[in-house]
């Protein structure tokens, strides 16, 4: 079209040249004319007359262009004849004219017309393409250019393409840039960074305006897709996380899962999970791909209660953030109690009050709340309580008396449990010793004793032993043994016993006579070691065994040296006659003083027996005239002692009816005849001694019962020996050798009946007895038979019993 337009305008300069040039003439109209519009009045302009263009046969002469305009003769205008769009005629060139000639004939002429065609905005700008789509990533800086297409507008000038504007215009400035042919050429430019996270997809409209009126516009869509960048960090959900696990939880216990998320897409969205290894990492793993967080070891409430895990989360571009996982440790009961002995005694005194500390303890729990809460107990059957003293200390004390007798060790077993369920539970044993005081006194294991010793026994014997236990122990328990001073019979009792001070043997210091003591008495001191010492004592009795060493003494008939005393028979005896008695006795007792009565010897054997046990002598048969006169008897008298004693003695009988007939027929009997002539004064004699001997004894008897009863008064009413009293000896004062002294005796014998069968013998009522002048007394004990005379009232019978046992036989002597 422009092409053609120069070409066009060429070729009417050419012919300008050939025809006459009367007269040019131009227009100017707008382009896009309805037809038949007018464009001038040319017939005027140029000065002619419509007959003359009638005439001439005027015409439009384009030559091989099209014609837009005609020629309307009649009325001499230019009329449009077809649509003139300049754009096609002229495209950008301006201005932009229609050259044509309007020829006359008659004549020939020819006039120049140009019609200049202006623009109108009849277009408006545009795109080639309605959308453009870039994929520009989220990274891109800004000041990134993106060259954009140009929008073209067919129109020139003002109504040309203008100016561009994009929207919106967040992220993206328009820059147009004018280049050298004049063109613009059209940019954004990235002023803001795109986020894909935030906005992915975008839309702008780039709109293309010109300066048209009205204005027209074009406009194209911008496709823009953000691509990811690893631009975001992955972001933990929770600065922090809060977990518990129970202490002693097994291996892979889950405890917790740590989230993070990462707002890019893909690979560049994709965390990673760490924990910094740090601390107690060990003990802890995490899955690295999704945040799971196990138990790795053994966590142990008493070491550590907390634990703080830094987490790191990061995306493959190491983008990266933290956040902390903060983990509780439960406590669980796994710790029994410990006991500390802070301090114990090992031995406490058997004295020490209740409530004395014997140890203190400190005890220790790790657990926490109940499962550290401890209590403690005693085991039983101790005599010690536990006390609470300050929280974890306990003191063990004693809660009642001690006794190291009772017990000398205890085994103090302290069991603390703590509360948890199940209670844990420890124990811990503390042995005591009690020690020694000196609390008791030496005990003698009987209330007392009683020895026996055989008299005649050697200086020196061991009698018996007594034996003291003393319950305490060691030195406070060693006993010694000691005499406690007495006497007996008003001799200290040292004399007569002794004791061993360790072993408590008691030795005999001299030889005891039966006869003389029976049994005495004293105490034994038993004393310990302590300090101060402690004693007690006993009593011990001594009873002194007889022995046979006391042969039977005969007191009738008096055994003489030289005179002869007959006992008198009458002839006329009947079988049966007692003859006499023969008395004796023995100082021993028991068996020792039982004695019999045997015929030893005699001058007719078959005429007199001798009772065995009373030792009367009796006729057996009749006696006649051819008996002799004179028979003399030996009678044996026998104890019953181990060995056995003896005495004999000789009994002269006459078998006569008077004294006198007896002195003449027995020449051997009469041997003293002054001595019978005063047989009268001498009785009168003796009598008068005999009185004054028994007042003497009297008096002696009433001084000895009044110093025993006040002896026995002074010593504790005890069983003392009684002190037995011996007769004064008689002797023969006189120097006579003779002893007109009248015995009148009983011989009580007591024999298994209940009843006493004494028989009463009064020879001397009848007889004479004519002693020897060397002949001495009798001695005569009254000893264990005066209970006998000084209670009368006693039972007899119960004494009988007794007696009879032994088979004593009793001589009581009363003086006539
Ligand atoms: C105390 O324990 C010890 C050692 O176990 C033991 O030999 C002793 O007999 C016990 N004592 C008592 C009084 O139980
Ligand atoms: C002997 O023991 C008794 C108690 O058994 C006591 O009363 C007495 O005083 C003691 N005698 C001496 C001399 O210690």
């Amino acid at each position: 079209m422009r092409k053609w337009c120069i070409f066009h305008m060429l070729l009417f300069i050419s012919m300008l040249s050939f025809a006459a040039v009367h007269g040019q003439v131009s227009y100017s109209i707008p382009e896009e004319m309805t037809k038949g519009s007018l464009v001038g009045n040319i017939a005027q302009d140029l000065g002619l007359s419509v007959e003359r263009l009638k005439s001439g046969k005027a015409r439009i002469y384009t030559g091989n262009s099209e014609e837009y305009i005609e020629l309307k003769r009649e009325r001499g205008m230019l009329l449009i004849k077809d649509r003139i769009d300049r754009e096609s005629l002229c495209g950008q060139t301006m201005p932009c004219a229609l050259h044509f000639q309007m020829i006359l004939e008659n004549p020939m002429e020819f006039y120049t017309v140009t019609v200049e065609i202006t623009d109108i905005n009849d277009n408006p700008p545009a795109f080639e393409r309605g959308e453009l789509k870039y994929e520009i990533s989220e990274s891109a800086l800004t000041g990134a250019r993106f060259v954009l297409e140009k929008a073209i507008d067919d129109d020139v000038g003002v109504n040309g393409l203008s100016s561009y504007a994009l929207k919106p215009s967040d992220n993206f400035d328009l820059k147009t840039i004018g280049r050298g042919d004049g063109t613009k050429h059209v940019e954004m430019v990235l002023r803001k960074p795109l986020d894909r996270e935030n906005n992915e997809y975008m839309s702008l409209i780039l709109t293309a305006v010109d300066g048209g009126e009205p204005q027209l516009s074009g406009t194209m869509q911008i496709i823009i897709t953000v691509l990811d960048a690893n631009d975001n960090p992955p972001v933990c959900l929770k600065p922090e996380y809060k977990a518990s696990v129970t202490e002693n939880a097994p291996i892979g216990t889950m405890i917790t899962t740590v989230s993070a998320s990462d707002k890019d897409k893909g690979h560049n969205g994709k965390v990673t999970y760490m924990i910094s290894k740090s601390g107690a990492a060990g003990l802890f793993k995490m899955d690295p791909n999704n945040g799971e967080l196990t138990l790795n070891g053994n966590v142990d409430y008493e070491k550590r209660t907390l634990y703080e895990l830094d987490v790191q989360v990061s995306d493959p571009g190491r983008l990266s953030d933290a956040c902390k996982v903060i983990v509780d440790v439960i406590d669980t009961n796994d710790n029994p109690p410990s006991i500390n002995v802070m301090s114990k005694s090992h031995t406490v005194s058997e004295n020490m009050k209740p409530g004395t500390v014997v140890a203190m303890l400190n005890i220790q729990d790790p657990d926490s709340n109940n499962n550290g809460k401890v209590m403690c107990i005693l085991n039983e059957n101790v005599p010690f309580a536990i006390k609470s003293t300050t929280t974890n200390f306990f003191t063990v004390v004693t809660d009642s008396e001690l006794d190291r007798e009772r017990e000398s060790e205890y085994n103090i077993t302290v069991t603390c449990s703590d509360e948890g369920v199940p209670s844990l539970s420890s124990s811990v044993t503390l042995t005591l010793h009690i020690s020694d005081v000196n609390d008791n006194a030496p005990v003698f294991e009987k209330r007392s004793y009683e020895a026996y010793i055989v008299e005649n026994n050697t200086p020196g014997l061991s009698i018996f032993t007594v034996k003291a236990r003393d319950a305490d122990w060691n030195q406070n328990a060693r006993v010694s043994y000691m005499l406690e001073d007495s006497s007996v019979n008003g001799v200290p009792v040292s004399s007569y016993v002794s004791v061993s001070a360790d072993s408590g043997v008691i030795h005999a210091v001299r030889s005891f006579d039966y006869e003389q003591i029976k049994d005495f008495q004293f105490r034994v001191k038993a004393q310990d070691g302590g300090s101060p010492p402690l004693s007690s004592n006993v009593t011990v009795k001594v009873l002194i065994q007889d022995q046979n060493d006391n042969p039977p003494q005969v007191l009738y008939p008096v055994q003489t040296g030289g005179s002869v005393v007959a006992e008198m028979v009458p002839p006329s005896a009947d079988v049966g006659y007692l003859v006499t008695k023969v008395v004796a006795v023995d100082v021993d007792s028991g068996q020792n003083a039982w004695l019999s009565y045997k015929l030893h010897k005699a001058t007719d054997r078959a005429l007199f027996k001798v009772g065995l046990q009373n030792g009367e002598i009796r006729t057996v048969r009749q006696v006649s005239d051819k008996d002799a006169v004179k028979q003399r008897l030996t009678v044996i008298v026998e104890d019953n002692g181990q060995p056995s004693r003896s005495a004999t003695v000789v009994v002269n009988v006459a078998v006569a009816d008077s004294f006198p007939e007896v002195l003449s027929g027995l020449t051997d009997f009469a041997q003293d005849k002054e001595y019978n002539d005063n047989l009268t004064f001498y009785l009168v004699l003796a009598l008068a001694v005999v009185s004054f001997l028994f007042i003497t004894c009297l008096v002696v008897i009433i001084s000895v019962k009044i110093y025993r009863w006040r002896q026995s008064r002074v010593l504790y009413h005890s069983n003392l020996p009684v002190i037995p009293y011996y007769p004064p000896r008689y002797s023969d004062t006189l120097g006579t050798g003779t002893l007109p002294h009248v015995y009148n005796y009983e011989v009580c014998r007591t024999t298994d009946s209940r009843k006493s069968d004494c028989t009463f013998g009064r020879a001397a009522s009848q007889n004479v007895l004519i002693m020897d002048p060397s002949s001495t007394g009798t001695m005569q004990r009254i000893q264990s038979e005066k209970s006998i005379l000084d209670e009368p009232d006693s039972p007899l019978e119960v004494r009988q019993g007794t007696r009879e046992n032994y088979g004593v036989r009793q001589v009581v002597f009363r003086l006539a």
